[in-house]
C-alpha cells in the first residue's frame, strides 16, 4: 500500500512537473488570441483541461498524499492563470499599437464645431439705431425700467387724471414712498420719454442724447403689440433749435437705416410733451420706388408710407419744469420701437416671435 501509493504519488508528481513545463511552453508560443484560447481550454478548461482532469484526480487519493501534491498542483494553477493574463494582455497591448501604427492618427480632421451663439435682432437692429445716432453726435445712455409717476408721466406734461395718461397701458408696481412722486405707486415705465427728465435734470445744454431701453404696456398681445419691447428715445437741447434741425437729424438716420433714397413725412400728431408734435414717415422702401408692386404691398399696406416714430419740439412746459429757460432753449425729441424697426428690416409680420425663444426663428438672422 506503501509503496504503491509512493509510486503512484511520484507518477502524479512527474506529471505535474511535465504539465508546468509544456503549458508554460506552449502559452510561449501561443500566436493570437484564437491559439490563446486554445490553450485556456486545454489547460485550465474546467470540463476537460488537464490541470482540471489532475486536480479531480487528486480528489481520489490518500489524505496524506492529497495533501502534499495539492501543494504543488494548486500554486501551478494559479500560477498558468496569473501566465495566462499576463500573455493576453501582452497580446491586446501589442495589437492596438499595431492599429494606431497602420491607421496613424489624423490630425487634419476637422474637430466638432461648437454651436455659437448669434445676436438676436432686436439686439442687430438696436446697434445700427444707436450706431446712427452716434455718427450724428448723439451720446448713449440708459435708464431704470422701474419709474416714478412723476417721471414718467407728470414731468412729461400728463398730469394725474389727465386723459392723456390712457394712451398708456400702464403696469403699476405695488410700492410707493411717501417723499418720493408724491406718494403715488411706481410703475413699469411705458416709455423711454422719462429719461428726457433724468437726463435735463443731470446736465445742461447742449444736450444730445439718445436712450435704448426696455419698456412695459399692459396689452392684449397680438401680431403688433407685445406687453414689453424696446425703445429709443432721442433729445437735443440747445440754443436755437428748430424744427428744422429735427427734420435734418431724422432725415440724415432713415436713410442711413433704410437706404439713401428715402424720402419722409411729417404729419400732426399729438404727445402732450411735445409741440408740435408730429409723426414720421418715410417713404415704403419696398414699393415707393415702383408704383407697380403698390397694389400687392404688405409692408406699407399699400399707402406707400411706414411710420416709424412719433417726435415733435420739447413742450416749453417741460423745460421750465427742469429749470432750463424756454425763452433761451429749445429742444426736439423723437422715441422710436425698435422691434417695429427691425419687422421692416426684415420683413417679420408677427412681433411675438421676438422674444418666444424659437431657435428656428432666431437662427435666421
Ligand atoms: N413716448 C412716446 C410713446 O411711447 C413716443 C414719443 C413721441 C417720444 C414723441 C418722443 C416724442 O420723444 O417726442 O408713444
Amino acid at each position: 500500500m506503501t509503496t504503491e501509493g509512493t509510486s503512484a504519488n511520484e507518477a502524479l508528481r512527474a506529471r505535474v512537473a511535465a504539465l508546468r513545463r509544456d503549458a508554460t511552453k506552449e502559452l510561449a508560443s501561443a500566436g493570437g488570441t484564437d491559439q490563446l484560447e486554445g490553450w485556456r481550454v486545454k489547460y485550465l478548461g474546467r470540463r476537460q483541461g488537464t490541470l482540471t482532469a489532475l486536480m479531480k484526480e487528486l480528489g481520489t487519493l490518500a489524505p496524506a498524499e492529497r495533501r502534499a501534491l495539492g501543494a504543488e498542483a494548486n500554486p501551478l494553477r494559479l500560477e498558468l492563470e496569473a501566465a495566462f493574463d499576463a500573455r493576453k494582455q501582452a497580446m491586446e497591448t501589442r495589437a492596438q499599437a499595431g492599429a494606431a501604427a497602420t491607421k496613424p492618427l489624423d490630425v487634419t480632421l476637422p474637430g466638432r464645431a461648437p454651436t455659437l451663439g448669434k445676436l438676436h435682432p432686436t439686439t442687430l437692429v438696436l446697434r445700427e439705431i444707436t450706431s446712427a445716432f452716434a455718427s450724428l453726435g448723439f451720446q448713449v445712455m440708459e435708464g431704470p425700467e422701474v419709474e416714478w409717476d412723476s417721471y414718467n408721466f407728470e414731468a412729461l406734461n400728463i398730469p394725474q387724471d389727465h386723459p392723456a395718461r390712457d394712451m398708456w397701458d400702464t403696469i403699476w408696481i405695488d410700492y410707493t414712498d411717501p417723499d418720493k412722486s408724491g406718494g403715488r405707486p411706481m410703475l413699469l415705465r411705458t416709455h423711454t420719454s422719462p429719461m428726457q427728465i433724468r437726463i435735463m435734470e443731470r446736465t445742461r445744454p447742449p444736450i444730445r442724447a439718445i436712450v435704448p431701453g426696455r419698456v412695459y404696456r399692459y396689452e392684449a398681445m397680438d401680431a403688433t403689440h407685445e406687453s414689453s419691447f424696446f425703445q429709443v428715445e432721442g433729445l437735443a437741447v440747445d440754443e436755437q433749435l428748430t424744427f428744422a434741425h429735427l427734420k435734418g437729424c431724422l432725415f440724415e438716420f432713415a436713410k442711413r437705416l433704410f437706404g439713401p433714397q428715402r424720402q419722409v413725412r411729417f404729419r400732426c400728431d399729438y404727445f402732450p410733451f411735445v409741440e408740435p408734435g408730429v409723426d414720421l414717415s418715410i417713404d415704403c422702401f419696398a414699393c415707393a420706388q415702383d408704383a407697380a408692386k403698390r397694389p400687392g404691398c404688405r409692408v406699407c399696406k399699400q399707402t406707400g408710407w411706414i411710420e416709424i416714430m412719433g417726435a415733435g419740439m420739447v413742450h416749453p412746459q417741460v423745460l421750465r419744469r427742469v429749470n432750463i429757460d424756454p425763452e433761451r432753449y429749445a429742444g426736439f425729441a423723437f422715441g422710436l420701437g425698435v422691434e417695429r424697426i427691425a419687422m421692416l428690416k426684415y420683413g417679420i409680420e408677427d412681433i411675438r416671435l421676438f422674444y418666444a425663444n424659437d431657435l428656428r426663428f432666431l437662427r435666421q438672422f
